[in-house]
């Protein structure tokens, strides 16, 4: 941590906030002892940044330059200056839709961490949750992994199944498949905040302290 006192959180998202509305209300209910000090957004009018002014935090818009699928290299810088500046701890993808190649990675070796709506490795990429059903699998889950520069291919921290039902349609898949990230991201936050999790290679391990 780095002031010794709270730890600091930066999310990034590109959508609805859900995530971060529950990692709000965790922080809230004292789940997780942490403050977020930035929410950034490549989308201008994205549901997160109104949440986030809502709930009186920090939130910016950065331009995302003149990739479609990634941040080009100054932009990236400037997400990672401002994160820096806020003085984060833990940078926390919720919904961000670009791949991260370098300069925030770089600034934030080991403290990039992501969420995704599939057990990883499979699924990965865009629409998770309907290649899951397009592939007919009976189970697919959500993921908080670590962010590496491949594609949701850093080592994975948190993990949970959810069944896919015969009558469901993508809309009900992901309602089901969020709750689920609801409730697991804000504890790996947690997990992580505490010093629980220890990294060996491509595999972690939650300490028990
Ligand atoms: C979440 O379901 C998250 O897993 C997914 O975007 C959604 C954002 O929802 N992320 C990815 O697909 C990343 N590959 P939210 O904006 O309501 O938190």
């Amino acid at each position: 941590m780095s002031n010794g006192e709270t730890f600091r959180i930066g999310v990034l998202g590109s959508g609805n906030g859900s995530n971060l509305i529950a990692i709000t209300e965790a922080i809230e209910r004292g789940e997780l002892s942490a403050e977020i000090a930035l929410v950034l957004s490549d989308v201008k009018e994205a549901e997160i940044l109104q949440h986030a002014k809502r709930r009186g935090l920090m939130a910016c818009y950065i331009a995302p330059g003149k990739y479609r699928t990634k941040l080009d290299e100054e932009t990236e810088k400037s997400y990672s200056c401002a994160l820096q500046q806020a003085d984060v701890d833990l940078v926390v993808l919720a919904g961000f839709m670009r791949i991260l190649k370098d300069e925030l990675l770089k600034s934030f070796p080991g403290k990039v961490i992501n969420i995704h709506p599939s057990l990883l490795p499979s699924f990965p990429g865009v629409g998770a949750w309907k290649q899951a059903l397009d592939h007919g699998v009976k189970f697919t889950g959500a993921t908080v992994h670590f962010v590496d520069q491949g594609i949701d291919s850093g080592a994975i921290i948190a993990q949970e199944p959810v069944p896919l039902l015969d009558g469901d349609t993508p809309e009900s898949l992901l309602d089901r498949i969020q709750q689920t990230e609801h409730r697991i991201y804000p504890k790996a936050i947690a997990d992580i905040a505490e010093g629980r999790i220890i990294s060996k290679g491509h595999r972690t391990f939650r300490s028990t302290k």
